[in-house]
């Protein structure tokens, strides 16, 4: 008896799933931009009884609630010229795009209904559309929004505009030209479309400060002018110092005793932390002093040097720098030139 039972409830839950019900999936909402196209994602279900009245005589209709039909598709013409029945019906894929949404249509509903020339006339009202018509398209999302890497770090971001029209999907570019982007048009979860951009390159302290976006394009329909939204980031790299360049105050030549002014300047993201000077002698490098500027009594040794930059990345260092340094008018004069000629042959 219990085992009748059993067999029984589940025959009818069989039965209940097998049989199907009316039952349209189409998403809740669209946007839409006027003058241009909208695709909306649709299929359905039946009762079991009207399965063979899914036949080739069934025709798609779309209705603007109450009661306009906006498109109707026909076996001998599955295609007229408001609209196109993508999907094939008897597949219970009724998948449509509506041509030309003017702004009649903003804040509409709509509702799917299937007629065949038999018994099997049904329409979806329980589930409806409700279609927004913007006069300009979304912007573009990016991801991610903020951009901090280091100098070197390999970057991938990402961009993606909603695609409603499928015959007039966004194009999406990017500024700077980035290089080898990948595009892909990806589903939602209600079935609707976004057009995907994505980029991968190496984050470079030229990239620094700049500003990356991308920008999407949707051409319409109606032949109005194209539309284009962008979003953009500035690029925060951090880097080690870059263009180290020493500048000697005064510049020319100098008498040996006098002092001279050295100034290290470069640039660097975080700033640099401190500078450090050397002396290049004969292939070595002698610790001189700290500081952006140095004041140095020169002498004949002290002709050539450099500079180094640290930050919290890394440290840097600049070209040799040399400076021209003169013998003075007094005693030290014939000495200076005795070095001095001693220091030509050595070149
Ligand atoms: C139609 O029925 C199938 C099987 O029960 C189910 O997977 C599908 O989600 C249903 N589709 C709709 C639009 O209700
Ligand atoms: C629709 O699907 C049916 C059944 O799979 C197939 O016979 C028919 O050719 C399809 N129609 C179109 C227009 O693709
Ligand atoms: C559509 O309707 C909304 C809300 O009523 C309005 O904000 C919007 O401007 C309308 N769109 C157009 C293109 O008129
Ligand atoms: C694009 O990037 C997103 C986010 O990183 C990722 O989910 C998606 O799979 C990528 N698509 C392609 C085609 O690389
Ligand atoms: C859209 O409408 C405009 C003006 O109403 C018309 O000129 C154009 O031919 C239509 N385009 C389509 C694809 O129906
Ligand atoms: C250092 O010297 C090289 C070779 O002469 C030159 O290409 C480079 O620009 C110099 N660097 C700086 C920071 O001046
Ligand atoms: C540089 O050093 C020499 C020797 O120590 C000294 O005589 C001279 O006054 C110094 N020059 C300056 C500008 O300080
Ligand atoms: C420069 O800064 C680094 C990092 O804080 C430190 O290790 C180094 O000793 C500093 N150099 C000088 C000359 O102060
Ligand atoms: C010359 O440089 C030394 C450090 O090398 C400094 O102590 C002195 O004050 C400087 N003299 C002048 C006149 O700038």
């Amino acid at each position: 008896m219990a085992a009748a039972l059993t067999l029984l409830l589940i025959g009818s839950l069989l039965q209940g799933a097998l049989c199907g019900e009316f039952r349209a999936s189409i998403p809740q909402k669209m946007e839409v931009l006027s003058g241009s196209c909208v695709t909306i994602p649709c299929s359905f279900n039946i009762t079991a009884e009207h399965k063979s009245n899914l036949d080739n005589t069934c025709k798609a209709v779309w209705i603007k609630d109450p009661k306009t039909v906006v498109f109707a598709s026909t076996f001998s013409n599955p295609n007229p010229k408001n609209g196109e029945l993508i999907g094939n019906l008897t597949k219970k894929d009724c998948t449509t795009t509506l041509n030309n949404i003017t702004t009649d249509y903003n804040k509409s509903y709509f509702i799917f209904r299937v007629e065949c020339n038999n018994k099997l006339i049904y329409s979806f009202n329980k589930q409806k559309l409700c279609i927004s018509v913007n006069a300009d398209p979304p912007s573009p999302t990016l991801t991610p929004s903020t951009l901090k890497v280091k100098e070197g770090d390999s970057v991938s971001l990402s961009c993606s505009a909603p695609a409603p029209c499928l015959s007039h999907p966004p194009t999406l570019t990017w500024t700077p030209d980035l290089g080898g982007s990948q595009e892909t048009l990806q589903d939602n979860q209600d079935k609707t479309k976004v057009k995907i951009s994505n980029v991968t390159f190496t984050a470079s302290h030229l990239h620094h400060r700049k500003e990356i976006s991308c920008t999407a394009v949707y051409n319409k329909q109606d032949g109005g002018p194209a539309s284009s939204v962008s979003t953009s980031l500035t690029a925060d790299i951090s880097y080690s110092p870059q263009h180290i360049t020493v500048s000697v105050n005064p510049s020319g030549p100098v008498l040996e005793g006098r002092n001279v002014s050295l100034t290290c300047s470069s640039t660097a993201n975080p700033a640099v932390r401190n500078y450090t000077w050397y002396r290049a002698d004969g292939g070595q490098e002698t610790f001189i002093g700290i500081g952006a500027v140095l004041s140095l009594n020169v002498s004949k040794k002290d002709s050539s040097f450099f500079c180094k930059a640290e930050n919290d990345i890394g440290v840097g260092r600049s070209n040799l720098s040399q400076i021209d340094v003169q013998c003075m008018y007094y005693i030290s004069k014939v000495l200076c030139f005795i070095k001095q000629a001693y220091f030509k042959r050595l070149i």
